[in-house]
């Protein structure tokens, strides 16, 4: 039997930190509102999607003990391409050296699960080892006067790497679907910026992603008991406890990374893990699950099987060095 394994896995953030005390001093905002109706503390402005995707990427490899030419398929998740021809995954292809495919995937904040499934389809269908990036600067498509959208989004990026093998599938039941009818309660048209009708957003997030990962759990034959990390699309602390309680996982399981990042868009559930998995909150065995909504409106879900431990990030370097 063909089955993959995650073997490395990292991540990347701009310098530059904006807390919520530095929107207090230009929109008619303040701290208290957006910690309780968010949780998000503050959040990273800069630098380009593929420069973000590139260094997340290096750190995947190498906590891997790979090189870019060993990677024969590279997905990027992404909503904010450098450009719009060619794909930003050919400049990350590149850079790291990689061979084989390389393509960028749009969809929205449900990207890096949805890359997750295509990724481990195609090593399903032969190739060997893939490079998965979610990576996303959505500063850039943000109104920074806009209030209702500017204190939300973040740019970042995770990535990880996937090799074939042997042993078991990595994903044991996964679920994507959209409803394009939602197009018009959040989008970005080219050369502006995201627009979003954000309790109408919230409504739609918590319903779609319980309703998806309720069919996931089925269909892998495991109940919410069984999960032990809840890696959801980090959008709103609100949203992500509303899933949360419905399903019957408490909060002690979820990886949550918005109150210092925001939401990251297609980045979000690969920073979350890339953090919980150098916090050594994974064990060989461990099912996670991960739950993914956006534009679109998408969701993507998947329950995961994790292979090895997690290692804390001196452990990693020393294995990294070595
Ligand atoms: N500071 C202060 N007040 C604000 C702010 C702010 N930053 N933003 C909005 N408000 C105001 C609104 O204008 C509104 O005022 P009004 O009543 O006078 O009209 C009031 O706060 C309450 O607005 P609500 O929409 O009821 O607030 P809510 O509790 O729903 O929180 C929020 C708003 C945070 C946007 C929430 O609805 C949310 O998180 N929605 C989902 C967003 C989301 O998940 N987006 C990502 C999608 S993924 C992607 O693909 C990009």
């Amino acid at each position: 039997m063909r089955g993959a394994q995650i073997t490395g896995w990292g991540m990347a953030l701009p310098d530059k930190v904006v807390t919520n005390a530095d929107y207090e001093s230009q929109l008619d905002t303040n701290d208290a509102w957006i910690v309780e109706r968010t949780g998000i503390k503050e959040r990273r402005h800069g630098g380009t999607t593929s420069q973000l995707a590139i260094e997340a990427a290096n750190r995947a490899l190498a906590r891997a003990g790979r090189r870019g030419a060993e990677v024969d398929l590279l997905v990027l998740a992404t909503t904010t391409p450098d450009q719009t021809v060619p794909a930003t995954s050919s400049w990350v292809h590149h850079q790291l050296g990689c061979r084989g495919a390389a393509f960028d995937l749009n969809a929205a904040c449900a990207g890096f699960v949805y890359g997750l499934v295509t990724a481990v389809a195609l090593l399903d269908a032969g190739h060997e080892r893939a490079l998965l990036i979610g990576s996303d600067t959505l500063s850039q498509i943000t109104d920074q006067q806009d209030r209702n959208t500017a204190v939300l989004f973040g740019d970042g990026a995770g990535a990880v790497v996937i090799e074939a093998t042997e042993g078991e599938p990595l994903v044991l039941a996964h679920d994507l679907g959209l409803d394009g009818s939602l197009t018009p309660i959040l989008y970005c048209d080219r050369g502006g910026y995201i627009y979003m009708e954000g309790r109408e957003v919230f409504r739609k997030a918590v319903r779609a992603t319980v309703e998806s990962a309720e069919r996931v759990l089925k269909q892998a034959d495991v109940t919410a008991e069984d999960i032990a990390l809840f890696v959801p699309h980090q959008a709103n602390i609100r949203i992500i406890d509303a899933v949360g309680q419905r399903l019957g996982i408490d909060p002690a399981r979820y990886a949550v990374c918005l109150d210092h990042t925001g939401n990251t868009s297609a980045a979000s559930c690969a920073i979350a893990l890339a953090e919980a998995a150098d916090a050594s909150r994974l064990n060989d065995g461990d099912l996670i699950l991960f739950s993914g909504f956006g534009a679109g409106m998408t969701w993507a879900s998947a329950v995961v099987r994790w292979r090895g431990a997690s290692m804390t990030p001196s452990e990693a370097s020393d294995g990294a060095a070595g």
